[in-house]
């Protein structure tokens, strides 16, 4: 209990993790997969109010738009949405719920708070059925990974899950963000299933973010982190704030920060236990939650009883 008090208040180091994901952490340090070179100054004095206008001044949300090469030359230009995920509410969302799919939102009854959002955001196969009372059942967007698009397991053609709603696909790019690098050998496939997808349901809004996107983000999470940070992409869970705080006035995040409830049971909707999947392995997961802490402008009690986080949209900003 003691790390979830300290995670709270905005005190927990790396140090305080257990072992086995120190291990973790320093194993993904020092294999540096994607090729990071941090090029920024660690800035870790910035105030809450400081860094929210920080992050509206930088944070760009991109998807690929099929001009840039290779896509240009594979005649993606007239494949990808006409409208972009940027204006697809042109005068912004009033409120948005952004929900994790941790463990620790069941037995919450946040449903009905959580549907009564104008938006909601939920993230890969996290499923509404059968869990209407803890998590709702609106799905505005879902924000899936590239591990979604490419494995047969979830059934992406056919499931439920992936219609009516605005898919945002992405995929870990190289850090240097080059897109013919990335499109030979991307994590898993998306390119491809991306496509099948667009020409069989040209109407429904579906984008892949830019990868400078993504490392944007990661960026923005290192200059304002102290320690080093795992140098792989931020967690969906973190992309989806930053997309929802450029699209909507207001944005409530629940279970990011764990609750009272905070249990290693990774998913709502799955009998599997880690620990990482709260604090990260892979992810810089932590250091996001340690960066949405300062942001929080919600109760205390709310955060607590929860797991809610309350953030200004970047338009609701005076900066
Ligand atoms: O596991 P998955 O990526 O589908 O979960 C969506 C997001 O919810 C994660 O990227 C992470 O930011 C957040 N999450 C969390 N704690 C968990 C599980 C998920 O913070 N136990």
């Amino acid at each position: 209990r003691a790390f979830l008090y300290r995670l709270w208040k905005g005190t927990v180091s790396s140090r305080m993790l257990n072992p086995r994901l120190q291990k973790a952490m320093r194993y993904y340090m020092s294999f540096n997969k994607h090729g990071v070179r941090f090029r920024g100054r660690r800035e870790v004095r910035r105030t809450g109010p400081e860094l929210l206008c920080e992050l509206r001044r930088r944070v760009r949300v991109r998807t690929l738009d099929g001009k840039e090469p290779p896509f240009s030359a594979l005649g993606w230009r007239p494949l990808v949405p006409g409208v972009p995920l940027s204006q697809l509410h042109p005068r912004g969302l009033r409120t948005c719920a952004v929900v994790m799919s941790a463990g620790a939102i069941l037995n919450s009854s946040l449903g009905e708070e959580i549907d009564s959002h104008d938006a909601v955001l939920r993230f890969n196969s996290a499923p509404t059925r059968g869990y209407e009372k803890d998590v709702g059942n609106k799905t505005t967007v879902r924000i899936i990974n590239s591990q979604i698009l490419a494995n047969p397991s979830h059934h992406f053609i056919d499931s439920s899950l992936y219609k009516d709603v605005i898919l945002v696909a992405w995929d870990p790019a190289p850090y240097s963000a080059n897109l013919n690098l990335w499109y030979k050998k991307p994590d898993y496939n998306l390119f491809t299933p991306y496509i099948q997808h667009r020409r069989r349901h040209p109407t429904q809004p579906f984008y892949i973010l830019h990868p400078k996107f993504i490392w944007q983000l990661w960026d923005i999470i290192q200059e304002n982190t102290r320690e080093k940070i795992q140098p792989n992409p931020p967690s969906s869970g973190f992309i989806g704030i930053l997309i929802m705080m450029s699209m909507c006035r207001e944005v409530h995040v629940y279970e990011y920060i764990p609750s009272v409830r905070q249990t290693e049971l990774c998913h709502y909707h799955e009998l599997y236990y880690d620990a990482a999947c709260t604090l990260g392995a892979y992810h810089p997961l932590l250091y996001e939650k340690l960066l949405v802490q300062r942001l929080n402008m919600g109760t205390q009690a709310d955060l607590h009883h929860k797991g809610k986080v309350v953030l200004p949209g970047f338009r609701a900003l005076r900066c």
